[in-house]
């Protein structure tokens, strides 16, 4: 019978942002009470299986829109654009260089080298580093051992895919996406497929550990894609989805009327009109219970808006996702914003701006809740 059990951290979705013991607790434990605020400073067809060797070229042709780019198979599915890099990056960048560039894992991908397409998709390699940082440079936290097929859907750049495969030689390592983005050069137990998880699965032999992240502005239907997970599993292997709730939390009353604030509750509201629910991230431990898993844990981390926080570690994740939001904000917005509540793109520029400097604001004691959500099929 299916179990769950809360790690720690506890959940912050289950604690409403009015609610104040609960905001001082979080509070306190993030060192941020009274005065204590620092104000301081591959794709490769050639290793391609059978059942997918037949993608078109017409998957590599990417669709102009909003002075964007997305994929062109099944168009105008996702909500979320990729990301051009920004001249946001450009600011930040040499900021980061002084506190924290060492661990920046480019794999195979050198920065000078770097294509056009590849540089177009560094934020998100950017965001890779966040996870690690979160999670203490470990890929996953279920408990596997040895897993030897292992898929990660949405893999996007593919880093994780990557990273997963060379950590792990004896596991045969897929990753698929509807964008044919990933390097062409990957270990030889790494190779990645253009496929819709939203439709039905046709993989011929079971998983043991499936793997997604970041995929909740994704789905239409995120309970259908766990449940085809639990089917893909073999008996006792694990699923892992690690999620951003796209509420914006706050310890104290600073981000109310914020445009911060008002940017994330319009973009959820834009995003419901396009069959989107940002929201999904809290309702995912349910569906993981509902689809069978059993053992469900979910631990929460948090990704402040910036440097607010005192302590260095949540300082440097806030310094993180702040680059992150400032730059792939135009990419998160735009469909939420001109599809789904018919602005301008002129009229969503100028209002971006007031959250870019929100974002910047250390004034304004935001985060947003980060799950991490493990069940195992049972045996
Ligand atoms: C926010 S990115 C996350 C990328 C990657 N998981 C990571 O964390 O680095 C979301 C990715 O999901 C892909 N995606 C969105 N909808 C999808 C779908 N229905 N099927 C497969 N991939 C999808 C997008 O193309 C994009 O690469």
């Amino acid at each position: 019978m299916a179990s769950s059990h809360i790690a720690d951290p506890k959940p912050l979705a289950d604690v409403p942002s009015d609610n104040a013991t609960a905001q001082q607790e979080i509070a306190a434990e993030m060192c941020m009470m009274g005065d204590q605020y620092n104000h301081g400073a591959g794709f490769d067809v050639r290793t391609y299986s059978q059942s997918t060797y037949s993608a078109r070229t017409n998957v590599y042709e990417f669709i102009p829109e909003n002075g964007r780019t997305y994929h062109s198979y099944k168009a105008g599915s996702e909500l979320t654009a990729w990301h051009i890099l920004r001249q946001a990056a450009r600011i930040y960048f040499p900021m980061m260089r002084f506190v924290h560039l060492e661990p920046f894992k480019f794999n195979n991908i050198k920065p000078d080298l770097v294509s056009s397409k590849s540089k177009k998709d560094w934020p998100k390699d950017l965001q890779h580093h966040l996870w690690l940082l979160t999670l203490s440079n470990k890929l996953y936290l279920a408990p596997i051992s040895s897993p030897q097929r292992v898929l990660d859907i949405g893999t996007g750049t593919g880093i994780w895919a990557i990273e997963f495969a060379t950590q792990n030689p004896q596991a045969e390592v897929i990753g698929s996406d509807l964008s044919p983005i990933q390097p062409l050069c990957v270990p030889p137990n790494c190779r990645f497929e253009v496929d819709d998880v939203e439709d039905e699965w046709s993989y011929k032999q079971k998983f043991d550990f499936i793997h997604g992240r970041l995929m909740f502005s994704c789905f239409n239907n995120p309970a259908a894609v766990i449940k085809q997970a639990y089917q893909a599993l073999a008996p006792g292997g694990y699923l892992e989805m690690q999620e951003l709730n796209f509420k914006v939390h706050g310890i104290d009353d600073s981000i109310r009327g914020t445009n911060l604030e008002k940017w994330a509750t319009l973009c959820a509201a834009g995003g419901k009109v396009l069959n989107k629910d940002l929201y999904c991230t809290m309702k995912f431990k349910q569906y993981f219970i509902d689809a069978g898993f059993e053992d469900v844990v979910e631990t929460i981390f948090r990704w402040p808006s910036n440097t607010w926080p005192k302590r260095k570690e949540d300082k440097m994740l806030g310094l993180y996702q702040m680059t992150n939001i400032s730059d792939g904000i135009h990419g998160i917005s735009a469909k939420s914003f001109t599809a789904g509540l018919r602005w301008t793109t002129q009229e969503l520029e100028v209002f971006l701006a007031s959250v870019r400097q929100d974002m910047k604001n250390r004034a304004i004691h935001a985060y947003w809740p980060i799950h991490v959500i493990y069940g195992r099929k049972p045996t």
